[in-house]
């Protein structure tokens, strides 16, 4: 039986622990955080985060083998391992300020970890790094006057928001990065063989600590410049009436290319792929290799191109004025089945048309909260109905901005009968049957497709 603690009880932190927990009912798995009311939440029936499965396994061991505590340092007393999980967003001051990663939470946290042990610990960094923060952490745990070892372990978290369940259960791999010194090898075995219950071996991957740490950042990054890339040609598909969906297939096919991450879209978002890259970006200047810089920011670049693109396609289709006009966004969160609102394309879309004083109505299933949040400062007049019926009545557009697939299966005939005319569609994420909207009375305008539009009577 082993101690796990892992601190930061957010979107990574809670399932990871939840799903190791519930495959490891030897182990006391806890996880600890600052913030005290989201380990309250954890702690009830309404879980801070929306997950698919995520509640079924949380029930399944919490109070047996799974705990969630706001004391941090007695937690840290009395672990053996201990999962990193804080966030690791992008630097908003001083030098790196937009593009580097702002360490201080997770600084704050190696210190607490030094100050308040008195075992010997292995730590993990699960939040994403920059290549050779593992060198800066075994710097500051090694200050101590104790002689107490302390072996940093790198074991970056792949999961997907909304199918974070899933991907813990059945992960394509799992990353392990250490030291090869006996002393590392140990602790990598020791994080081995925590996932070794469930995950196949030959799927457990382990490496150097730079590899490890570096893969993470790069994975986001080939990850979002396939939608960038994708998204690049649906600006010319528009142009020349190509279809980007039959490109995307066709492409696809190429075994060499594959049919992932091909869907063209508003865009991507969540807190992850634009940090990552911006800090990719960073390292690459600091380390001198300004090409490499450029190449990798193109990709943040065309994905705002393409959130710009968006709504501008919406103004000059509706006849260059949108003031006044009631605007109902469909979906808040930055992708289907999560209720993360983290860098939403939709909320950046909601913020441009409050911008050009439209009447904007939002409506999602489970990010609204957040959403209300986020907005509250700088478009505090949007208005938040979860039913997206009544978000579209007496409406002169929809913009289908998540990929929920409860807005693929509404009643658009009815909706049609709701609105103001003429009505609008803008399918920001090519969910919907754009022939059949088209045909119910519909002007529809998808990515990356030729417009629909009914000529003037
Ligand atoms: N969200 C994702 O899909 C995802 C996927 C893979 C990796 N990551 C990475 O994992 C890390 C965490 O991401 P997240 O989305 O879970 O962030 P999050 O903001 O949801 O959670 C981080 C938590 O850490 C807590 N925290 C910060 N400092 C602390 C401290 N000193 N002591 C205790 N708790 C503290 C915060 O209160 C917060 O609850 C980031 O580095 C992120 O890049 C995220």
């Amino acid at each position: 039986m082993a101690n796990l603690l892992c601190i930061g009880a957010g979107y990574v932190g809670g399932p990871t622990m939840a799903v190791i927990a519930q495959k490891c009912p030897e182990h006391r798995v806890v996880v600890a955080d600052v913030d005290s009311a989201k380990i309250a939440a954890w702690q009830s029936d309404h879980l801070p985060i929306y997950e698919p499965g995520l509640k079924e396994v949380v029930l399944s061991c919490r109070g047996k083998n799974l705990f969630f505590s706001a004391e941090v340092e007695r937690q840290i007393a009395e672990a053996d391992i201990i999962f990193v999980s804080v966030n690791t967003p992008t630097k908003s001051f001083g030098q790196g300020a937009g593009k580097a990663a702002d360490l201080q939470y997770w600084e704050k946290t190696a210190r607490q970890i030094l100050q308040h042990s008195r075992t010997p610990k292995i730590v993990v960094e699960k939040s994403t790094l920059p290549v050779r923060t593992a060198e800066a952490m075994e710097r500051i745990l090694h200050s101590n006057d104790r002689n107490l070892p302390f072996d940093v372990v790198s074991n970056p978290e792949f999961l997907s928001e909304g199918t974070a369940i899933h991907d813990m259960e059945n992960p394509d791999r799992v990353l392990i990065g250490a030291r090869d010194t006996p002393s590392g090898r140990k602790a990598m075995q020791a994080v081995v063989d925590i996932y070794a219950h469930w995950v196949p071996r030959e799927r457990i991957i382990t490496t150097s600590l730079w590899s490890s740490e570096l893969s993470k950042l790069v994975a986001n990054a080939f990850l979002a410049q396939r939608i960038s890339s994708i998204n690049s040609i649906s600006a010319l598909c528009e142009k020349t009436e190509a279809d980007i969906q039959e490109i995307a297939h066709a492409i696809g096919l190429d075994s060499r290319i594959g049919p992932h991450f091909l869907n063209a879209s508003v865009g991507f978002g969540g807190s992850c792929f634009k940090k990552d890259i911006l800090n990719l970006v960073y390292l690459c200047e600091h380390y001198g290799l300004p090409e490499v810089a450029r190449y990798w920011d193109q990709v943040v670049q065309m994905n705002e191109y393409q959130q710009a693109r968006f709504h501008a396609r919406m103004l000059s289709s509706m006849f260059n004025t949108v003031a006044g006009k009631r605007i109902a966004l469909f979906g808040a969160a930055f992708k289907a089945n999560t209720s993360d609102t983290r860098e939403s394309p939709a909320l950046n879309v909601c913020r441009a048309l409050v911008e050009e004083r439209a009447e904007v109505v939002l409506t999602d299933p489970y990010a609204l909260d957040h959403a209300r949040i986020d907005l509250a400062k700088d478009a505090p007049q949007v208005i938040f109905e979860p039913d997206p019926y009544r978000a579209a009545a007496k409406a002169h557009a929809i913009a289908v901005l998540t990929e929920w697939n409860l807005f693929a299966e509404l009643d658009y005939r009815a909706i049609y009968q709701s609105m103001a005319k003429p009505a609008f569609i803008f399918d920001g994420r090519n969910i919907l049957d754009h022939r059949r909207l088209f045909s119910m009375g519909f002007n529809v305008q998808a990515i990356g497709k030729p417009p629909l539009i009914h000529p003037a009577r």
